[in-house]
């Protein structure tokens, strides 16, 4: 019973735990800002077709020293994997080295870092990135043109490879000239503020043909420190307004898309967020399959010919995004839904086993009982048929016992010691004056004094069963042969057929008066066989005790 019950526990536990793999991911965002979000949904999104991944998210508010506690904090939570988007370029290697020290695969995502450790590479080619819009700036303007750039973080791996993709591009064009430059931090404000600083220091009556933002945000912000600079300046010093470039081109709401599409910015290059092919380069590092150690992202120029073609195509994405995310819920409901039925349906299982194994235990317990009781009743027949046979031997020995006494009286007559050893007459008269005495039978005279004195002992002592004639000629002074003689001379019948009757009466009278049972009568009349009574019943009355 023990052993089954182990075995069942042993079931249960092992539909319940499953032996998939679960895979947690980490990743180390840099900053947090609407093109990290969507990188963010992206993967989560991409987590609904993995739903063996597990993501732990951090971000470190472009700080350093904080991306460097948060890669050191999902080190030690034990992430399967790390994504990393350094902050800067230096200054980080020694925690993507201590977690590849730790066996924790490590991919730098979009931006760069110093460290040559790291698993593999996945991003844009932002040097490129810079170069096709120096030569976009170059078609728009002619060749020909004053430039201001605002540049993005500082020592971070875009903000470098934008400026030197952009400037190396430049240099094909002596016409066009960049003539004021100051960094940001990739935010609305920080290129609103460059802007300003540039506008301040240009020399007087500088025109300015094109802006070139490090992201969209930024070229947004110059864009408004421009607008708000025209407005407090004259007309003719403002001009014609430059062209505004940036990159991302995201196509969310208030994203660099729009910008084009309304007009902001004149174009914009598609820095892809790929969350989804992320997650698979992850995956394929985390189960041992074939990956490439840096993986481009393709980028394209996003203008007012095709901005609302993107969005159009981006609103359709979302709707679909909109679709999965529904399916995915609906999914997740009905798993949960397939898992409480999984269980419950384990449950019932276990019970039905433990009943089966309660089943035929009972069984097994009440065939052993049934089988008990066929030995008892068994054993009970032949102790039975046994106590039938010893009663029948006793009977037969009762009976004997007075036909013995009956046949020998007469022969065995002998005068005991204590006893006259004149004839009966004498013996009777002596001891019972007014008896006459007869030798021929005679009915008897229920006034004789005699009989009266015999009967009367009779009736003291029938209830015991070891009453003897010898004992009754005792209490009566005469000898068991004179007994026999008188009560034979008297009644025709012999003391013992005498004593037998008078009991049979006596019960016959209990029987039909008393409630006493057959036994309980035979014990009060002085049998001490039950059965043996029965039968002298039976021939005396011709019918049974029982028979009233
Ligand atoms: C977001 C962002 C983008 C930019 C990228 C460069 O944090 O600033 O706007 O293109 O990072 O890594």
């Amino acid at each position: 019973m023990k052993n089954y019950l182990f075995a069942f526990a042993l079931l249960l536990l092992c539909a319940c735990t499953s032996d998939t793999k679960r895979y947690k991911i980490g990743v180390s965002q840099c900053s947090e800002d609407s093109w990290r979000t969507k990188l963010e949904a992206e993967l989560e999104q991409s987590t609904f077709f993995h739903d063996d991944v597990d993501l732990v998210m951090t971000s470190a508010n472009d700080n350093i020293e904080e991306q460097n506690r948060d890669i050191d904090s999902l080190i030690n939570l034990h992430v399967d994997l790390l994504i990393v988007s350094p902050q800067q370029v230096r200054k980080i290697s020694g925690e993507i080295k201590k977690a590849t020290d730790a066996n924790i695969p490590v991919i730098l995502f979009d931006r760069k870092s110093d460290a040559s450790e790291y698993t593999a590479f996945m991003g844009a080619n932002n040097y490129n990135i810079g170069a096709l819009l120096a030569d976009y700036a170059a078609s728009q303007l002619g060749g020909k043109g004053n430039i201001v750039e605002i540049g993005g973080e500082h020592g971070s791996s875009p903000a470098v490879e934008r400026h030197k993709g952009f400037n190396d591009a430049l240099k094909k064009y002596p016409g066009m000239k960049v003539v004021g430059f100051a960094e940001g931090n990739w935010k609305e404000e920080s290129g609103e503020k460059a802007m300003q600083k540039i506008l301040e220091t240009l020399p007087q009556g500088t025109h300015i043909d094109c802006v070139f933002g490090g992201n969209d945000r930024m070229a947004v912000g110059a864009h408004k420190a421009m607008d708000r600079y025209a407005q407090s300046h004259a007309k003719e010093d403002w001009g014609r307004g430059p062209i505004y470039l940036g990159i991302d081109a995201l196509p969310t709401s208030g994203g660099g898309i729009e910008k084009v599409r309304d007009g902001v910015l004149k174009a914009s290059a598609i820095y892809p967020t790929h969350g989804g092919e992320l997650m698979e380069l992850a995956l394929s590092i985390l189960k041992g399959e074939a990956y490439e150690k840096t993986n481009d992202m393709e980028t394209s120029l996003v203008t007012i010919d095709n901005a609302n073609v993107l969005l159009m195509q981006h609103k359709e994405v979302v709707e679909q995004d909109e679709y999965i995310k529904k399916m995915h819920a609906r999914e997740d409901s009905i798993t949960k839904t397939m898992n409480v039925e999984r269980y419950f349906l384990w449950a019932i299982i276990v019970i039905a086993a433990l009943l089966s194994v309660l089943a035929a235990v009972t069984i097994r317990a009440n065939k052993a009982k049934h089988k008990l009781i066929q030995e008892l009743q068994q054993k009970n027949e032949d102790l039975n048929r046994e106590k039938e046979i010893v009663e029948q031997q006793r009977d037969e020995l009762e009976e004997n016992k007075d036909l013995l006494l009956d046949a020998t009286e007469p022969q065995q007559a002998e005068p005991r010691n204590e006893w006259p050893t004149d004839d009966v007459e004498q013996s009777v008269s002596r001891f019972y004056p007014d008896q006459t005495t007869t030798t021929q039978h005679q009915s008897p005279n229920i006034h004789d004094t005699f009989y009266i004195k015999f009967m009367e002992i009779l009736d003291r002592r029938i209830a015991d069963s070891d009453l003897s004639v010898e004992d009754i000629g005792m209490d009566l002074y005469i000898s068991r042969v004179q007994l026999y003689r008188k009560v034979k001379a008297l009644t025709g019948k012999t003391p013992v057929e005498i004593i037998r009757e008078e009991r049979l009466k006596r019960a016959h009278m209990l029987l039909q008066e008393s409630g006493l049972t057959v036994s309980e009568v035979a014990y009060k009349v002085g049998f001490s066989a039950p059965s043996y009574f029965a039968k002298c019943y039976k021939n005396y009355y011709g019918k049974a005790p029982s028979d009233k």
